[in-house]
């Protein structure tokens, strides 16, 4: 349910990506990414990286124009990473950002993915969908995969949140 739908001139509306729509995700995921004085809340997405990983976006459009997006990182049969998760400035605040963690949440899912996590400077946003506070080191193929090359390696400011989407069988 979007809190300030009211506010909204059209609801956004989910969308898959097209090719098309390349420049635009890296536009979006660039404006949080960007080596700056500034913390960096997300990884940098090349061109190439968001072509390889297209097919695991989902969009939120409002009139075509693209105002949040995600992707789903599968690191194993276990464990999905939330990934590239931004929302447009100007329209956080409206409910975007948990739809997208909504989606992204039943697709791993329907994959039968156990556990989605992620690292990130705003554990409270995630707490809202559910998600707890847990160890870094609980995800050690993300540390390897993606923390070792990191740039913010010694000063990283991300803590891991995860959330149990399916229980194992005992
Ligand atoms: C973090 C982000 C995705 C949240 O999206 P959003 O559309 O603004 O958030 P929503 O409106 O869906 O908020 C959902 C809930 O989380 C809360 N919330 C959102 N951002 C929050 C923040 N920074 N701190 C604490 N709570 C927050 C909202 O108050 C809302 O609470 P409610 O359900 O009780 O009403 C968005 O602000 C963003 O793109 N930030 C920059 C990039 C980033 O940090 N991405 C996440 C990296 S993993």
């Amino acid at each position: 349910m979007l809190k300030k739908n009211l506010e909204l001139k059209s609801l956004p509306v989910i969308s898959f990506p097209t090719v098309e729509d390349v420049d635009a995700i890296q536009g979006l995921i660039s404006q949080f990414s960007v080596n700056s004085k500034s913390p960096r809340v997300l990884l940098p997405r090349s061109e190439e990286s968001i072509l390889t990983d297209l097919h695991s976006f989902i969009l939120l459009k409002m009139d075509e124009v693209i105002v949040g997006c995600v992707s789903l990182k599968i690191w194993s049969r276990d464990r999905a990473e939330v990934r590239s998760l931004a929302v447009k400035p100007g329209l956080q605040g409206y409910g975007i950002g948990k739809q997208l963690l909504k989606e992204l949440s039943t697709r791993a899912k329907q994959l039968k993915i156990k556990t989605l996590f992620a690292l990130t400077v705003t554990p409270e946003f995630f707490k809202k969908s559910g998600f707890h506070v847990v160890p870094k080191l609980r995800f050690p193929e993300k540390i390897v995969g993606d923390c070792l090359n990191c740039s913010f390696q010694t000063n990283c400011l991300e803590v891991a949140v995860s959330k149990t989407l399916l229980r194992a069988i005992k």
